[in-house]
């Protein structure tokens, strides 16, 4: 057995971001990347960004993705196993991936509300344990959930969604404690509307009406985003665990 001890504070530092393929995710990636990170991620289906980012020699031995479903357990088990045998280690761990559809709760059928919870919440704690376990040998870490504004107010159309971001955020206090005592910080930020592929399908009136009533009278962009996740993975962040961060523009409903 090897002796040779681990500094996990030396850099680079790694960093596994799930459904890092496009949108928030993907500006998460490549902000770390350019930061000198070694970052992993995954998504379900390959993207521009997927097929273009293991060529670029800018990332070369420090990306790595695969087409992966943080509904499946076992196979984000091993993917987190891969990462820690590849690099040695595990800074952070940014729970991104998420859908949400748009129905209301009344005619929402037993599949939507399933697929909300097991991919949005279920993902999130199964890939939550699996580095967790990691991060308290290493005695420390970062953990960034991405949870939403729809978690704390009430936007029609998105029971499903909203209340598996509402959970989101009542496990971010949980696991602050829980893993405090081992050095790893938990947080989350709670975005407002994005131009994304995910909000592609509301309505284009509900995304106006948010518009209209925040502060900074625009929705957000992804560029928007990366400063205050970027603070959040520092060492500078260290005495803040157990918080959500509204980055909303100032929505007020
Ligand atoms: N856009 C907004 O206005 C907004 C507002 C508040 C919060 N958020 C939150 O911000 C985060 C990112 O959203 P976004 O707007 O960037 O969404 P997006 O463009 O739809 O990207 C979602 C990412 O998650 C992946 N994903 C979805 N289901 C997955 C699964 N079962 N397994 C693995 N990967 C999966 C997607 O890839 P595949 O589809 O290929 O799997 C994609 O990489 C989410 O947590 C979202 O709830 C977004």
């Amino acid at each position: 057995m090897s002796t040779q001890k681990i500094d996990y504070m030396t850099s680079p530092q790694v960093a596994i971001v799930s459904g890092g393929s496009r949108g928030l995710g993907r500006a998460f990636t490549e902000a770390l990347l350019a930061a000198g990170w070694c970052v992993a991620i995954f998504a379900r289906r390959t993207s521009e960004f997927t097929e273009s980012a293991p060529s670029n020699p800018a990332y070369a031995g420090r990306f790595m993705t695969r087409q992966l479903d943080v509904r499946n357990g076992p196979e984000v088990d091993a993917y987190v196993q891969e990462v820690i045998a590849t690099w040695g280690k595990l800074n952070l761990l940014v729970n991104n991936a998420a859908i949400a559809g748009w129905a209301p709760l009344a005619i929402a059928e037993d599949e939507f509300i399933d697929w909300h919870i097991d991919t949005n919440l279920g993902g999130v704690l199964r890939l939550t344990r699996s580095a967790a376990k990691q991060m308290m040998r290493q005695r420390w870490g970062r953990i960034i959930n991405i949870s939403s504004v729809v978690g704390i107010r009430g936007f029609g159309g998105l029971a499903a969604y909203s209340a598996t971001k509402a959970a989101v955020d009542g496990l971010t206090r949980t696991l602050a404690m829980e893993l405090g005592s081992s050095g790893v910080t938990v947080n989350a930020i709670a975005p407002g509307y994005i131009n994304t592929e995910m909000t592609a399908q509301f309505p284009k009136e509900t995304l106006e009406w948010n518009r209209t009533h925040s502060a900074l009278l625009r929705l957000g962009t992804v560029e928007d985003f990366v400063p205050p996740f970027m603070f959040l993975a520092s060492e500078g962040a260290g005495f803040i665990t157990g918080h959500t961060l509204v980055v909303d523009g100032g929505l007020v409903t």
